[in-house]
């Protein structure tokens, strides 16, 4: 289904990223993966990058050209240093796509790796929107500061942005028929499951416990692989939620429908 695409996925060293390169080359794709530690499985072409830093990202966009997809998928967890995740899981994410878009084949296609954290945009909607305006690799520390995001909220606040970003790109790239949508995992047994359940502390074990296992790699990467084949094409500026109904128990508890 994915013979001669040639796609670039991020974050592809470990958990999500390593197993979406998987199933990718099991369809016929050539991978293009970029991460911070070195990784060769399942990768035709491997890019070290920091995406902490504008210069590296820069370095990386050069090295690739004609690409029919990109898989956003790197991220921290909200343990991490505030500016650090907020960084890397919007400002470096939103950077390398926009920088990638002239290297995209016609029918090209985006997937970004949002959150189930990011469920809460309706509630930020003036800061998401400062965010997407104003925010870059300079300015982070000062931003956050100026919208009261501290510690462990830089994540679920750069998961909203992700959300809001995607949804205003539904039609930015309709001209060469770009599309990019969402993926919105629940947790996740990866590395950084133990930082969630860090942060979270009771809530994470009580919405494991609802959801009755969380979610693997195995779950949420053929959604990823789905979003980037042409049968997918009329999918555009969406978010699916893979987490084992948690977003729909979130709605019916917010919204009282039970
Ligand atoms: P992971 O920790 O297994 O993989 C993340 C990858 O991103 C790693 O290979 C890491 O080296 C790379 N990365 C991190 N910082 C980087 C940097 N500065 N430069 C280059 N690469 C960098 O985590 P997992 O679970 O596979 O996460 C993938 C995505 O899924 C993330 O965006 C995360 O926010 C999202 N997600 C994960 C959930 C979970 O419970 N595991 C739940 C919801 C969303």
């Amino acid at each position: 289904m994915l013979n001669n695409k040639t796609i670039v996925v991020t974050g592809v060293a470990s958990g999500i990223g390593a197993h979406t390169a998987k199933l990718l080359k099991q369809q016929g794709a050539t991978v293009v993966g970029l991460d911070r530690n070195i990784a060769s499985e399942n990768i035709d072409k491997f890019i070290q990058v920091d995406l902490t830093e504008q210069k590296s990202i820069d370095e990386a966009i050069a090295q690739i050209d004609g690409i029919d997809g990109l898989c956003n998928i790197a991220g921290l967890p909200p343990t991490l240093d505030r500016d650090m995740v907020m960084t890397v899981n919007f400002v470096a994410l939103r950077y390398l796509t926009e920088g990638l878009i002239s290297k995209m084949n016609h029918g090209a296609s985006i997937v970004n790796v949002a959150s189930l954290a990011g469920i809460g945009w309706p509630q930020s909607v003036d800061a998401v929107k400062d965010t997407l305006d104003n925010i870059n690799f300079d300015n982070v520390a000062e931003f956050c500061d100026k919208h009261d995001v501290a510690g462990p909220r830089s994540y679920f606040f750069s998961k909203e942005a992700l959300l809001v970003w995607t949804m205003r790109n539904r039609w930015q790239w309709r001209d060469r028929g770009i599309r990019m949508n969402c993926v919105s995992p629940g947790p996740v047994d990866t590395p950084i499951l133990k930082d969630f359940i860090e942060t979270l502390g009771d809530r994470a074990e009580e919405d494991m416990k609802v959801m009755d296992r969380a979610g693997t790699p195995e779950d949420i990467a053929p959604v990823i692989v789905f979003l980037l084949r042409d049968d997918s094409a009329w999918i555009r500026g969406a978010n699916i939620p893979v987490d084992g109904g948690m977003s729909s128990h979130v709605m019916e508890q917010i919204h009282n429908l039970a």
